[in-house]
C-alpha cells in the first residue's frame, strides 16, 4: 500500500492530548521538514544549523529517519507533525543514551508535547538497557531547562561551546534510568501523556 504523506503543521491553536509515536522510515520527507523547521525556529537551541542540514542529500535524511542504534519520535496529531525528539547513544559516552533534536512547534507548546516526547525517548532508552539519559541544552534556553528539570534531569556541571562562531554554551544534563523509573511510568501511564 502506498504510504500516506504526513503533514507538518502550519499553526496549531487547539489540540487534544499529545500523540507521540515512532517515526516510520518512509516518513523521512516529513522528518526533513520538521527538522529544518526546528533549525530555523530555534537556531540557538541546536549544535547544527539550517544552512548545514538544508544541503543534506535525500539519502542522509533516509538514514537519519531510520537510525540503526537509535529512535526518532514525533507528535503526529490531527494538525500534523508538531514535535520531534531523537534517542541515540551518547557520542562521548556510548554506555549512556542521549536525547537530541527536541523541538515543539510554537503553537503547540505548554501542552505536554515536550514531556510526552521525552517520556517516549526515556522508554526507548530503558528498553535498550541504558542506565542513564543525557542531553545538552544551551545555558540561555530557560524553557528547555525548565522542562528537563521538571522531568528530573540534573546539570552535571559540564559545559561546552555550542558551535564554532557562536558565543553560546551548552550544559550537559543527566537523568538516571532505573527499572524503578520504568515501573513508575507503567503505573502512571493512565494519568500521564503518551509514554
Ligand atoms: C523546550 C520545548 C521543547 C518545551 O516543549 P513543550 O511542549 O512546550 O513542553 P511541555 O508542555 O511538555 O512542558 C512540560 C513542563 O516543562 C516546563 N516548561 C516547558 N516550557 C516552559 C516555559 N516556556 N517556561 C517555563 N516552564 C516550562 C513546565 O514545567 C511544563 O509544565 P507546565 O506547562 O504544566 O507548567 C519547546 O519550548 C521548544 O521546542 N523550544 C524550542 C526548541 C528547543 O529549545 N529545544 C530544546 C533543545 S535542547
Amino acid at each position: 500500500m502506498k504510504p500516506q504523506p504526513v503533514r507538518v503543521d502550519t499553526a496549531v491553536s487547539r489540540r487534544a492530548a499529545p500523540q507521540v509515536r515512532r517515526l516510520r522510515p518512509d516518513e523521512w520527507p516529513a522528518y526533513r521538514s520538521i527538522r529544518l523547521r526546528a533549525l530555523l525556529d530555534a537556531p540557538d537551541a541546536f549544535g547544527s544549523t539550517h544552512g548545514r542540514e538544508a544541503a543534506f542529500a535525500d539519502a542522509e535524511w533516509q538514514s537519519r529517519a531510520n537510525p540503526p542504534d537509535g529512535a526518532v519520535f514525533i507528535d503526529d496529531g490531527p494538525d500534523g507533525l508538531v514535535g520531534m525528539a531523537i534517542g541515540a547513544p551518547a557520542p562521548s559516552n556510548p554506555g549512556a543514551a542521549a536525547l537530541f533534536g527536541m523541538w515543539v512547534a510554537p503553537g503547540a507548546r505548554r501542552l505536554g508535547v515536550g514531556q510526552a516526547l521525552i517520556e517516549a525517548v526515556k522508554g526507548w532508552a530503558i528498553s535498550a538497557g541504558y542506565p542513564r539519559l543525557g542531553l545538552g541544552v544551551t545555558t540561555t534556553n530557560a524553557p528547555a531547562i525548565a522542562l528537563y528539570e521538571h522531568l528530573g534531569f540534573v546539570a552535571t556541571g559540564e559545559r561546552y561551546p555550542l558551535r564554532a562562531g557562536s558565543e553560546r554554551t551548552f550544559q550537559i544534563m543527566s537523568l538516571p534510568l532505573t527499572p524503578m523509573s520504568a515501573l513508575d511510568e507503567a503505573e502512571g501511564a493512565d494519568g500521564e501523556p503518551d509514554q
